[in-house]
């Protein structure tokens, strides 16, 4: 339970300045215009995730956005909804590093805080108060003041994108980022001078708008603008009137973006909310040719163009490199802008040639350094200078050209004219010693990194220790915590009452919310009636009691007693309600009505008569054992429950809590998903810590841990931990569990894990060795004696591996579960390379640590207890004590 106090000091005083910060009315997506005082974060608005605003016609979305799942980087970012292109990103050279760390929009502007408080990123100071946020149909994000005038707005501040009909001034800039996933500025600018749009990377042009085919000029002037929009770009002067255009067919909506590659691309839709690209256009794309970008074939890459397309090799003195360019094939190296120390002295340089006939993609539009000069002079210029990193000289007008900066790609130029020679600076860099005599930043890094990174593995590794070390200590005072616990619990309604007075802005309207779509509606008296006055207990689940009842039609069900405080108003339990009770599928568990009175929500259920699958399978009551055709019949249903709630409904639904005590059985075959969208049900404050100690240990994706986003797929993980304990017949990690009934044993035995040594098996690494060794009906539960069908057995396990893969992205969907458990799909075989990480937490909970990795994995997976544990201290501290869930509560109607 939630007893033992602070075992965690750090992590729960972390996860208590998160629940200060996190405050916020739903995880519901707001159209148009949020007020504040408003919070989102990753968390809060994991449903969408991420997005808390849409535009008035749903076009745009502004969201908390984590990029390619990658961990450790959220931005705040407008998306082009339909085709999930990103436009627009506030905080992309300071990403926030965790999920649950908040936006906040005050009346002083947005702030995007780190987990420790920091402000990694806010909008300026204003003289008068923000009123509202609005998503304008535009695409534009902007702050107003109370009389709707703009204070700030998006539009005024592009990174790698305009939307039409933005513009950007004389002086701006759309700057790429770094890579897909990481959006802090990459090398590729597009800049607007007063003379044209241009590309550079390094400070090297590689493309002009005026040079560009599909563009003509129509007068000469200052450019003042470049405006993108329905019918092309435009370079325009300050009274608008056209310099440069770039006329392209009527579309309603245009995205400029310059690419991570350096490609300017401009995509065209016919509709604001067309998911794909308009067909009646080619696209837009500069530079054109294939050779024409800085890093076509990489550093020093030699780029042969043909046709439309390209092929790279490499210079005949050269050897392809391991960052994909070239490199000299010789002992020695290519100098690099680094190995420059800056005060412009030359070393002695020595040069290898390129070869005749090839061009630099940075000459083509650059001045000759020096005109007029013979080779030798070409040569001595760049010997000269320590920032010349090679020369290209054109003897048929006698130009010299320096590389600066960086190297890029070559261009074979024998087929068209502009053909030079070209020769770059090298270093010797013989076996011994004269790499790391020059102290460039690189070496520097290789020799820094390992450093760093064992300090920190030391000092984690230490600091888990110390916290197991203070768990055992922690037991003996095990009966003082629980007394405190009694003691929060009597401190619960004055809590809940100012709760109330902060959330609850509709508690005392009346009964009478009209909402399309809600169950029946049951008044208190008829709830008492229906169960006989709470008389049988049939549970305690995640929320509260559970008790059987009977409708007056005379069919059964399960009430389930919400006892959470700080409930939602009644209008959002409503809402919630009516989302939940329109889920009708035959693999879930029915809504059949609620009641909300005052303070009391109570949901009525369908009952399902055998219970929860944890009870089959692992506590046969009088030798009723689950046989195999039932626990197939068990893992379909399941599965196509949970295939529903990821992609059936309008809204998707992540479960987070998948495991055997929330999948229901009754007679006659049925299965079905219980507990499902009950998140939402909580105040804000409870669904972000809700969702981060949903997940009982054991079944939870490794991403929990690594703060990677959570999807569908860390439900299809949990799933598959799921359909090994059919297969077993036992807890996946079972240890000396001395049953103590009820829904405790995940309690008790994230408690037992964490004691070092204990006996402990861990299926999971057993069925992966089983796979590996081919042998899959030694896997299956012995009480079964064989009663199994082999094949079954078999594509079960490996089903089931599949969905452990430790990459989310590589886990199958939850509807090809289903298909692959029916036989319907066909069957994956399981990565063994993406299921190791099982091995390392087998070795921590087979036998006593004897040093090495597996006491650090111990120590790890015994954190995750902690994790979840904290949280619920913390909940508990928090709230006054008011509901003290523990994972081993939360779990659904029995
Ligand atoms: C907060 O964390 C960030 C990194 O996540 C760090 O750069 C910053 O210094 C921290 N600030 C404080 C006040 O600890
Ligand atoms: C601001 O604009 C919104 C919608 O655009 C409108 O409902 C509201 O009345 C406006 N407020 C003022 C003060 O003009
Ligand atoms: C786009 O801008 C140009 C230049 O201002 C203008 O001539 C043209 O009519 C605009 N097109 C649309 C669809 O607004
Ligand atoms: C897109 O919006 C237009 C109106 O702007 C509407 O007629 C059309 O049905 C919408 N299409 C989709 C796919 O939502
Ligand atoms: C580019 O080449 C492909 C074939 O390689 C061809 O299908 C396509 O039409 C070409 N595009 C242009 C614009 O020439
Ligand atoms: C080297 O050349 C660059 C560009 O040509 C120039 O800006 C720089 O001042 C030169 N450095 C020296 C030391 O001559
Ligand atoms: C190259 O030009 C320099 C003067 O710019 C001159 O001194 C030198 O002799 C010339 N070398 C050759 C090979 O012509
Ligand atoms: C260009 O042609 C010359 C002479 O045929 C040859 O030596 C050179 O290697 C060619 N250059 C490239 C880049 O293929």
């Amino acid at each position: 339970m939630g007893s033992p106090a602070m075992r965690n000091p750090p992590l729960v005083l972390l996860l208590l300045v998160v629940v200060f910060l996190v405050r916020v009315r739903a995880g519901k997506i707001a159209t148009e215009v949020v007020v504040p005082e408003f919070v989102a974060s990753y968390l809060l608005f994991i449903d969408t995730y991420g997005v808390f605003l849409q535009s008035g016609g749903g076009a745009f979305q502004a969201v908390v956005y984590n990029p390619a799942g990658q961990q450790d980087r959220y931005y705040l970012a407008v998306l082009h909804a339909p085709s999930k292109s990103c436009v627009w990103t506030a905080n992309r050279a300071a990403p926030i590093t965790d999920r649950a760390a908040p936006l906040r929009l005050t009346e002083r502007g947005i702030s995007v805080e780190d987990p420790n408080g920091t402000v990694v990123w806010s909008t300026p100071a204003f003289s008068s108060p923000v009123a509202a946020l609005r998503l304008e149909d535009s695409g534009n994000l902007a702050l107003l003041d109370g009389k709707n005038r703009t204070l700030w707005q998006s539009f005024d501040r592009p990174t790698d994108s305009l939307v039409s009909p933005q513009r950007l001034a004389v002086g701006g800039f759309l700057a790429s980022a770094a890579s897909d996933s990481d959006f802090s500025e990459g090398g590729y600018r597009l800049d607007v001078t007063a003379a044209d749009a241009v590309l550079t990377w390094m400070g090297s042009l590689y493309w002009r708008l005026s040079n560009d085919a599909s563009s003509t000029k129509d007068r000469v002037g200052a450019v003042a603008f470049m405006v993108i929009n329905g019918t092309g770009l435009y370079l325009l002067a300050a009274d608008d009137s056209v310099i440069i255009q770039a006329a392209m067919p009527l579309a309603e909506l245009r995205i400029v973006k310059l690419g991570v590659d350096g490609k300017l691309q401009i995509t065209s839709y016919a509709s604001a909310n067309a998911s794909s690209p308009s067909s009646t256009e080619a696209g837009f794309v500069a530079p054109s040719g294939g050779c024409d970008l800085p890093l076509s074939c990489g550093a020093l890459g030699l780029c042969t163009p043909k046709g439309n397309d390209s092929s790279c090799t490499c210079p005949p003195l050269f050897a392809g490199s391991h960052d994909g360019g070239c490199a000299p094939s010789g002992s020695s190296t290519a100098m690099s802008a680094a190995s420059c120390d800056g005060d412009g002295a030359a070393a002695p340089a020595s040069y290898v040639s390129l070869g005749d006939g090839v061009a630099y993609y940075a000459n083509k539009f650059s001045r000759p350094d020096h005109a007029g000069s013979n080779e030798s002079s070409c040569q001595a210029l760049c010997s000269g200078n320590c920032s010349c990193l090679g020369y290209f000289y054109d003897d048929s007008s006698l130009s010299c050209y320096l590389v600066q900066h960086q190297l890029g790609s070559l261009v074979n130029a024998n087929t068209t004219r502009g053909g030079m020679l070209g020769f770059i600076k090298v270093q010797s860099s013989p076996s011994q010693g004269s790499a790391s005599s020059s102290s460039s930043n690189s070496t520097l890094i290789a020799i820094l990194l390992p450093t760093i990174v064992a300090f920190i593995l030391i000092v984690v590794v230490s600091s888990v220790i110390i916290v197991s070390w203070r768990k055992e200590k922690r037991r003996a005072s095990r009966p003082t915590s629980r007394l405190r616990d009694v003691q929060l619990r009597r401190n619960r309604s004055p809590t809940s009452d100012s709760a109330h007075l902060v959330y609850g802005n509709d508690v005392n309207d009346g009964d009478d919310i009209v909402i399309p779509g809600l169950p029946t509606r049951f008044t208190h008296d008829e709830i008492e009636d229906i169960t006989n006055s709470f008389r049988i207990k049939i549970g305690a689940g995640g929320f509260g009691a559970v008790y059987k009842g009977e409708l007056p039609d005379g069919s059964a069900v399960a009430v389930k007693k919400i006892e959470g405080v700080g409930m939602q108003g009644k209008r959002e339990f409503c809402t919630e309600i009516a989302v939940i009770g329109n889920i009708h599928h035959v693999n879930l568990v029915r809504l059949r009505g609620f009641c909300t009175e005052g303070q009391r929500r109570l949901l009525v259920y369908e009952y399902m008569n055998r219970g929860s699958l944890d009870r089959s399978l692992f506590r046969p009551s009088a030798g009723r054992l689950l046989e195999w055709k039932e626990r197939m019949e068990a893992a379909i249903g399941a599965a196509r429950g949970l295939a529903y709630l990821h992609f059936g409904c309008d809204q998707r639904i992540i479960h987070c809590d998948v495991k055997p005590e929330n999948i229901l059985l009754a007679d006659g075959g049925q299965v079905k998903i219980a507990d499902f969208g009950l998140a939402k049900l909580l105040t804000p404050e409870q669904s972000g810590l809700f969702t981060t100690m949903r997940g009982t240990r054991g079944y939870l994706a490794p991403e929990w841990l690594t703060n990677t986003a959570i999807t569908d797929r860390t439900d299809v993980y949990s799933f598959g931990m799921v359909l090994l304990e059919l297969v077993g017949g036992r807890k996946n990690r079972s240890e000396h569990v001395s049953d103590g009934g009820g829904g405790d044993d995940d309690s008790k035995s994230s408690t037992g894990s964490s004691s070092r040594g204990s006996r402990s098996v861990y299926f999971p690494l057993i069925a992966l060795e089983g796979h590996e060794a081919g042998q899959y009906a030694e896997l299956a539960d012995p009480r079964l004696e064989g009663r199994m069908v082999a094949g079954e057995v078999e594509r079960v396990v490996k089903v089931a591996l599949c969905c452990l893969h430790e990459d989310p992205q590589q886990r199958p969907s939850m509807a090809v579960v289903a298909g692959m458990l029916e036989g319907t799909m066909e069957l994956r075989e399981p990565r063994v390379q993406s299921l190791r990480f099982l091995r390392l937490y087998g070795r921590g909970f087979s036998g006593p640590a004897n040093g090495g990795d597996s006491g650090i994995i111990q120590a790890l997976s015994g954190s995750i207890g902690d994790r979840t544990r904290s949280v619920t201290t913390t909940l508990t501290t928090m709230s006054g004590g008011a509901s003290c869930m523990s994972s081993s509560q939360l779990s659904g109607p029995r």
